[in-house]
């Protein structure tokens, strides 16, 4: 579908993590994320979205479409679904014309592939500072097809992923005119993919080394 894989650091400036990302020091929604500083402006990445802000500027304007996978970080207790290290795999498309209907068609084939070609998505409005419209998607049920089961936890809808179109003002700072370009944005946990395709109920089991768990699983040759 023409996205080059982009990578970021780890150790990040507070200005691509948050600022660039519309949300300047003091916005609520920095809570969101509880995050582990270094000094004033510098810390452990809290999501894979700086790469956005850092490929917008190294484009200068062009159109791009990236995947952007790699390490984050957050100031959480480790539990069966909380890691204070983890991955995300974040998706942006810039350009004229990118609609939310792009946005969409590509979530679906997404979610087709990677659950089932049966699969249907749902689009839930919700908030991203770096979005707007912002959405979250759900996915029909794997195991139970919809009808409610302890996977889905009775509702037919398992949530995957945000995404949303990217807000005015990130594209402004990413030195893009809001006006002629657009673009749309998503963001997911791989973990919690795998966690939920293959019925692994403890994230811990992704860092731990047991040799049982990870025999189970085979790199896919491509
Ligand atoms: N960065 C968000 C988080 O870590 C996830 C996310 C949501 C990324 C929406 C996006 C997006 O690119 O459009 O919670």
């Amino acid at each position: 579908m023409g996205y080059e894989v982009a990578e970021g650091p780890e150790v990040e400036k507070d200005y691509y993590n948050f600022e660039a990302l519309n949300l300047p020091k003091g916005h609520p929604a920095r809570d969101m994320q509880d995050s582990f500083y270094i000094t004033e402006d510098i810390l452990l990445r809290t999501h894979t979205s700086p790469v956005q802000a850092r490929t917008m500027e190294a484009k200068e304007g062009r159109p791009f479409r990236i995947i952007c996978p790699g390490k984050v970080y957050r100031r959480d207790n480790d539990d069966a679904t909380h890691s204070h290290q983890f991955t995300q795999i974040e998706g942006l498309v810039v350009g004229e014309g990118i609609r939310m209907s792009d946005l969409k068609g590509t979530l679906d084939l997404f979610a087709k592939k990677m659950f089932g070609e049966d699969r249907e998505i749902r689009l839930r409005p919700s908030y991203f500072p770096f979005t707007e419209p912002s959405v979250e998607m759900d996915i029909s049920c794997f195991k139970c097809g919809g009808s409610g089961c302890n996977v889905c936890k009775g509702t037919g809808w398992i949530e995957i992923l945000g995404a949303g179109m990217v807000h005015p003002n990130v594209l402004r700072m990413g030195g893009y005119d809001p006006e002629t370009v657009s673009g749309f944005a998503f963001g997911m946990g791989p973990e919690r993919i795998a966690m939920l395709k293959y019925g692994i109920d403890d994230i811990r089991h992704f860092y731990t080394d047991d040799i049982r768990f990870i025999a189970q699983f085979h790199r896919a040759e491509s």
